[in-house]
Parts: C-alpha cells; sequence; structure tokens
C-alpha cells in the first residue's frame, strides 16, 4: 500500500490566514527550517491501478490534487474522469470535510463515515451539491472492517473505524462538556487501513486521550500517523493566541506527562508519524529542540507530500 500526506497542518493550515505568531512569518517569510503545510487529509493506494481513497477532504483539495499527479486524470481517461475512487471521513470537523463542495461537478465516487457524521453532512444543505445520483454515502459500523469500494467496485483497501476519545465538531459544540465530549463514539474516530497483504495503517488526525483499548488495537500496525496538533497543552495560551488547551479541543498534547510520546512509548509500531499539526506547535521548526526531543523518540513529522510505502 501507499499513502501520501496531502496535508500535514491542523485546521487553518500553517501559515494560517489571519496568524501573525512567529512560525506562521517564518514560514510566510520563506524560511527553509519552517515548511508551509496544507490542511489535514491522507491518500491510500493498493496499487496504482487501483485508484485512491482520500481519508478526510480539506478546504486544500483543490490545491493537494494539484500538487499530487496520483490524483489527476490520467492522459487516456475519459474527459471528467478522477484516480479519487472514495472518501473516508474521521469526524466532521471543517478541516475534514470542506473539501467535499470541490469534489461537486456530478463526478461520482463513494463517501463514508459514521452515521454521526453523516447526519451532520444531512443537517446543512450545502453538501447537495454532491449529488446523491453520483456519490453514495455509506454509513459505517464501528469495529467492522470493511472493503472500501468506487463506484465501479473494490480499492483493494480495507478500512475499519474505530471510537477514540474525543469531541463533536467544534461548530457543533455547545459548551457542556458531558454534550461536547465522547458523548457519541462516533463522533471522532481513528481508521485502520489494510491491504490484500496484511500490511496495515493507523490513521488518528484526532484523539483526546490515549486509552487502554487504543493502545492495544494499535500492536500490530506497521505504521501510525497520529494527532500532533500540540506540543504541551497551553501552547496556545502561551503563544498568546487564544486560550483553549490542546486537550479542550480534543487533541492530545505530545510532549506533557500522559502526553502521546509517553502514552505510546510502549506500543510495538515500526512506524510513527505526526500529522495534524497546529501553527503554534515548534515541532513545526526544523531546528527546536522540541523537533529534536520528538525525532529522538522514533518519531518523524509529516510533511505534504510525503510518502509511505508499507
Ligand atoms: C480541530 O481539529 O480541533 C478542528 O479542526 C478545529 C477547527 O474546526 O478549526
Ligand atoms: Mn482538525
Amino acid at each position: 500500500m501507499r499513502l501520501k500526506i496531502l496535508g500535514s497542518a491542523a485546521g487553518g493550515g500553517f501559515p494560517q490566514w489571519n496568524c501573525n505568531y512567529r512560525l506562521s512569518r517564518a514560514a510566510r517569510a520563506g524560511d527553509g527550517g519552517v515548511q508551509p503545510r496544507l490542511q489535514s487529509s491522507l491518500a491510500a493506494s493498493a496499487g496504482d491501478d487501483r485508484g485512491w481513497v482520500l481519508f478526510n477532504a480539506s478546504p486544500d483539495i483543490r490545491q493537494q490534487i494539484s500538487d499530487t499527479p496520483e490524483l489527476q486524470p490520467a492522459a487516456d481517461a475519459p474527459l471528467r474522469s478522477t484516480p479519487i475512487r472514495a472518501v473516508v471521513l474521521t469526524n466532521a470537523d471543517v478541516d475534514h470535510l470542506a473539501g467535499l463542495l470541490s469534489l461537486r461537478e456530478r463526478q461520482a465516487f463513494h463517501l463514508y463515515a459514521t452515521a454521526r457524521v453523516l447526519d451532520v453532512l444531512a443537517e446543512n444543505p450545502i453538501f447537495r451539491v454532491l449529488d446523491p445520483a453520483y456519490v453514495r454515502r455509506l454509513p459505517v459500523t464501528l469495529d467492522r472492517p470493511f472493503a472500501v469500494e468506487g463506484p465501479d467496485g473494490a480499492t483493494g483497501l480495507t478500512a475499519e473505524l474505530f471510537a477514540v476519545p474525543g469531541k463533536v465538531a467544534l461548530f457543533l459544540e455547545t459548551g457542556a462538556a458531558a454534550a461536547d465530549f465522547e458523548a457519541d463514539p462516533e463522533d471522532t474516530v481513528g481508521v485502520r487501513i489494510t491491504d490484500a497483504g496484511g500490511r496495515s495503517a493507523f490513521y488518528v488526525p484526532g484523539c483526546a486521550r490515549v486509552d487502554p483499548a487504543l493502545l492495544h488495537r494499535i500492536e500490530d500496525g506497521d505504521a501510525l500517523l497520529f494527532d500532533g496538533t500540540v506540543f504541551t497543552d497551553r501552547e496556545m495560551a502561551e503563544a498568546g493566541v487564544g486560550e483553549k488547551t490542546g486537550r479542550r479541543m480534543g487533541h492530545l498534547p505530545i510532549a506533557d506527562e500522559d502526553g502521546s510520546l509517553q502514552a505510546l512509548a510502549s506500543a510495538g509500531i515500526a512506524r510513527r508519524v505526526f500529522v495534524h499539526i497546529n501553527n503554534t506547535n515548534p515541532i513545526l521548526d526544523q531546528r527546536s529542540p522540541e523537533r529534536r526531543v520528538v525525532e529522538e523518540a522514533g518519531w518523524e513529522v509529516a510533511f505534504d507530500g510525503m510518502e509511505i510505502a508499507l
């Protein structure tokens, strides 16, 4: 299987349009140690002739397709065509579903998500731009592997969605923790992607906590692409850009006590990659001590266009 990171930044991208923090400024200035990044999305393929499955559709999807020849119509393909055969969503946050609006134009693909996430689409009439005659919305049951198909059959990939600690989409928050956090296991999921040879990758771009169930589940994976939103829980406040902690946003910090470095240290997984990186996270600077910390702990930091062959 081939995995391609289409966007390694969290919601807002990097630099974010209105962000004047030092990291966004450095990226805008063309500082080579601080690469710009598009918003969170992953593509996977079982082989070049099998097409591609997108995991999340970011608001930057048009740019991501422009940057990725594999996702463009082949020279000998029909006048309207795409190698993108299916899209799988892991939650209903804007950074993961707004790109669906750019996939209109009466092009067939399958759309998979939990019933809860599909309900969010159903309640927002703008998503009717995806004509149901072309785009089938397929509800996925948690913990049940399914063959990911496109309109013309199998993609050669199997996916399994599983609940991870998290919350509803930001724009659906009520402010009441009991309603916003873990009220419904279908709000935030991780996905296990497996090919016919049994190689598998876990993609978990949002996760509020590593619990024993998650640790156990990822044991036999070949790669883990995990929530790297913030380095420390209070990073946004310390940067002066906002009051919210990482945990309040549903994102486990990397470095604090019980952060992902510590919580996942014992996971027997060969390749570990941080994805969904916020514009305040110091690991965005390749020269930073924080970047060294994650690399010395055996983690990679995703960048746009990063390929992982399993
Ligand atoms: C998140 O991951 O916390 C969300 O993408 C936030 C947002 O919607 O901007
Ligand atoms: Mn996000």
